[in-house]
């Protein structure tokens, strides 16, 4: 039996019943609704813009400086991403979707639970932008095991060549180009959020590989499923994994 989902706070915040990347700051001028968008909000609509319909989906046409900017300007504030973190404290980690950016990305909130992390994965020959929302986060940074794309290796060790930390709304950047890696939670008792952005969305479409950091070896890990979407919960057995990318 499952436990039911919990929002990933430290501090006390009532999520609206509805939640919605719009609907925050809602009030009525006459019969029309009066939107007030938050920082979140436009920040969604900010990737929406750059990743547009006319734009390319191949991850070569993608214009990564332009999307670390727009997560680097962003200041986290709890109350506007807090309806959308939902937490399962069984797990590692809880993906929870946000948006899917014209159909050329995937945008998650991640909750971290204390001391816990992912496997050494890759990132399906996309980009991951990701920005940290509360708590610290450290990044391990592994070479590919040796001559190849992940397959038939030899069983060797993986090489860690650069671990960083992550501090509250750090942006990091990582594709296939620079490595594999590795992401945890170095809190004892606290929670950590993310923000992640992979575009194009090859991870969620066709998975991405996890790799043993004692042999090299690897497998593919099933990356279509989310806890939740937009803050509200999903079957629970679609939202069934322990992976991400
Ligand atoms: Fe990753």
């Amino acid at each position: 039996m499952m436990s039911p989902p919990s929002i990933a706070l430290e501090k006390s915040f009532s999520p609206s019943a509805s939640a919605s990347t719009s609907s925050s700051g809602f009030s009525r001028c006459g019969s029309q609704p009066l939107v007030i968008k938050t920082q979140f909000d436009r920040l969604v609509d900010d990737l929406r813009a750059i990743l547009g319909p006319a734009s390319g989906i191949d991850s070569e046409s993608v214009d990564v400086d332009s999307l670390i900017n727009l997560m680097r300007e962003y200041t986290s504030q709890i109350a506007e991403w807090a309806p959308f973190a939902l937490s399962d404290p069984s797990r590692n980690y809880t993906r929870n979707g946000i948006d899917e950016v014209n159909a050329k990305a995937n945008l998650l909130i991640l909750v971290w639970n204390p001391g816990k992390g992912s496997m050494v994965h890759d990132h399906a020959n996309a980009h991951c932008i990701m920005k940290v929302l509360q708590g610290e986060l450290v990044e391990e940074l592994y070479e590919w095991p040796e001559g190849t794309n992940g397959h038939d290796v030899a069983s060797l060790p993986l090489h860690m060549k650069k671990q960083t930390n992550l501090p509250l709304d750090q942006v990091a950047y990582i594709s296939d180009k620079i490595g594999l890696h590795r992401i945890r939670n170095p809190s004892p008792d606290k929670i950590a959020v993310s923000l992640h952005l992979y575009t194009p969305p090859w991870a969620a479409k066709f998975g991405c590989r996890i790799f043993d950091d004692r042999t090299g070896k690897s497998s593919k890990a099933d990356m279509s499923r989310l806890y939740s979407y937009r803050g509200k919960l999903l079957n629970y057995s679609q939202g069934g994994t322990s992976h991400t990318c």
